[in-house]
This record gives C-alpha cells, structure tokens and sequence, in this order.
C-alpha cells in the first residue's frame, strides 16, 4: 500500500527536518510555501469563537512512500517540527492509489524506489 504524508510546519524548523529525512534516507518529496491556520484562526494565542481569520506563513511538505515506511516519517517530523507551542503543525496521512515514474514506465512501489 502506498500513502502520502502530507505535512504542514514552521518554515524555519525545515533545514532540520531535511536533515532528518536524509537519516533515514527519504528521497523524493515536494517542498510548498504555504499560508494557513489551525484551531487558533492564525492567531498567536488561543482565540475566541467569533475571531476573524488569519493565514501565517507554514511550509507544506508532501512525500510518497511504502506504509511500512509511515511511522518512521511521521517520527521525524514530530520530533523535529516540534516548538513546545501552538502552531508547530500538523501531519496528514492519505492513501494513494498509484504513482507512475514518467521516464520508465513504472508504476506502483517500483516506481518511487
Ligand atoms: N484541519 C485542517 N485542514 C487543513 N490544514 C490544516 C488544518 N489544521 C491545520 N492545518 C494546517 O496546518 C498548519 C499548522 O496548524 P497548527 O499547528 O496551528 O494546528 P492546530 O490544530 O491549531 O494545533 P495547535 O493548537 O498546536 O496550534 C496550519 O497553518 C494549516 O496550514
Ligand atoms: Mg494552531
């Protein structure tokens, strides 16, 4: 089974967090400047229900794997995304149904080996 780990984190906790994804020897993955908010509508404090909403600066990072690779992953980023403070981000899990490698041909897992 293939899935994709989508993951939405501070943009100055990304030079670490590739540097733990060349330990663990991850190769492809798509890096994005992203805007966006959480539980606190972008706020840098807790907020009140009716608060207007704000988009902070996060970079987005997409990578496509092997699920027995998932864990190892996701381990990386929370320990190396984490802030000890709201906003540090979020990880997403989706599965993915195939993936092709447009030079040869390959398809599924051979394809992103
Ligand atoms: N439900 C969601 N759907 C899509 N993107 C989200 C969602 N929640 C958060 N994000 C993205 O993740 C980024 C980081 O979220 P954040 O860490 O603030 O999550 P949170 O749930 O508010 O947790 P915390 O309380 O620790 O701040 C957001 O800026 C946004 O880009
Ligand atoms: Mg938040």
């Amino acid at each position: 089974m293939l899935k994709k780990i989508e993951c939405i984190v501070q943009p100055f906790k990304l030079k670490e967090i590739k540097e733990g994804f060349r330990e663990i020897a991850i190769d492809g993955m798509t890096i994005t400047e992203v805007s966006g908010c959480g539980k606190q509508k972008g706020h840098l404090k807790n907020v009140k229900n009716n608060e207007s909403i704000n988009f902070l600066p996060k970079v987005k990072i997409e990578i496509v794997t092997e699920e027995e690779r998932v864990e190892d992953i996701i381990d990386v980023i929370q320990r190396l995304a984490k802030t000890g403070q709201i906003g540090a981000g979020k990880i997403f899990v989706l599965p993915v149904e195939d993936v092709l490698r447009v030079r040869t041909r390959e398809r599924g897992r051979s394809a992103i080996e």
